[in-house]
């Protein structure tokens, strides 16, 4: 539906009369209208790098969710102040993991006698506290788009017999392992902090070489099997493309895997007439479709029963032109700010990630 043409005018103007003072980011996974007011588009680690990049910037104004601004704020000096313009805006995969639940597994790793082989790489979908953790314990945050590049180096840290305890997203770290590192699906076990010992055994725990934490995205777990054969076979000669947090039944059926920014990278290049089904969250597909419409790319949601991720949509024009006007009234709202002590060691695990080759 068409903006509110006011609000549009509000914004446009508060952006103004901050001129250079903000830098506005937008995840892919945004609606239009709050896309249209960024000033730089990208998937987590493009996000993160751009928030990296932009030391100038007084105020970044965070158009994603509570995680991402977080790890803006880690890399952005203590002068800069970092918004998310609605705080109720999370992520239920980052929530699945807490600091509580991940000391106690490190205590069941080192009863089992393989914490000091084991280097854990988190996903950038994670609080500030786990990426802490990561830190303390030698290992390094990932993103969709460099997780087979940060395992690579884990398992190169962890030395011979060495394992890696991914968190919190089982999919994403199954599927690098599988699909992309030739592991098999017995090399992982999953660990369910809702469980004594996880549901594992010492034994299980020795044998793996992944350790996965039992977290999922509740957006993308809802793509199956099904999803990709009944396109198949309503759409002759289609594409199927996913993220990896996908089910690794899905991912395994597909044709092309990654990242958001890889998904759009990839229709860019597709030629005219090929057709797409598309695994993610919906505001991106719906985008990508109008946007390579007239080029002839038929572009089509993998699953017509998937849809938006519900706290990426929190931010909203309304919340938006509140931040914004805000800041130019010289008021801070909602700002995101890490602790120092958790800050220092999150921060040496982003470090290592923006460092990988
Ligand atoms: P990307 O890193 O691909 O942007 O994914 C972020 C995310 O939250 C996907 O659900
Ligand atoms: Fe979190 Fe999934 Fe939404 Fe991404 S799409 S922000 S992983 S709930």
């Amino acid at each position: 539906s068409p903006s509110d043409p006011d609000l549009v005018e509000r914004a446009r103007a508060a952006k103004a009369r901050l001129g250079d003072r903000v830098f506005v980011l937008g995840h892919h996974y945004q609606r239009d209208e709050v896309i249209e007011f960024a000033d730089v588009t990208g998937d987590s680690f493009k996000l993160a790098r751009e928030a990296a990049a932009r030391p100038d910037a007084e105020y970044i104004v965070f158009c994603g969710v509570h995680f991402m601004a977080e790890s803006a704020d880690i890399l952005t000096s203590d002068r800069q102040q970092v918004v998310l313009p609605d705080l109720a805006a999370g992520c239920s995969m980052a929530d699945m993991a807490t600091a509580e639940q991940v000391a106690e597994c490190w205590d069941v790793l080192t009863e089992a006698g393989v914490a000091e082989r084991t280097v854990p790489v988190s996903y950038m979908n994670s609080s500030a506290d786990i990426k802490a953790f990561t830190g303390r314990h030698g290992g390094t945050i990932c993103t969709s788009s460099n997780a087979r590049r940060a395992l690579d180096w884990a398992f190169e840290q962890a030395g011979e017999d060495g394992k890696v305890l991914f968190l919190p997203d089982q999919h994403l770290g199954r599927n690098t392992a599988v699909r992309d590192m030739g592991m098999s699906l017995e090399d992982c076990v999953v660990y369910n902090p809702h469980k004594p010992n996880g549901g594992l055994t010492a034994e299980q725990l020795r044998d793996a070489r992944m350790i996965l934490w039992r977290g999922h995205c509740s957006v993308h777990g809802r793509f199956s099997l099904d999803s990709v054969n009944e396109v198949r076979a309503r759409i002759p000669g289609v594409n199927v493309l996913v993220h990896p947090e996908c089910k690794h039944e899905v991912v395994a059926a597909a044709d092309h895997v990654g990242s958001t920014e890889y998904i759009i990278n990839t229709l860019d290049a597709a030629p005219a007439g090929s057709k797409w089904a598309i695994g993610t969250e919906l505001n991106l597909v719906r985008r990508l479709a109008n946007r390579y419409a007239p080029e002839g790319k038929e572009i089509v949601f993998l699953d017509r029963t998937v849809c938006f991720c519900s706290t990426m949509n929190r931010i909203d024009l309304p919340h938006l032109v509140w931040a914004l006007e805000s800041l130019a009234d010289g008021k801070v709202v909602n700002r995101i700010q890490v602790d120092p002590e958790t800050e220092k060691f999150a921060k040496v695990a982003l470090e290592r990630m923006l460092a990988l080759p």
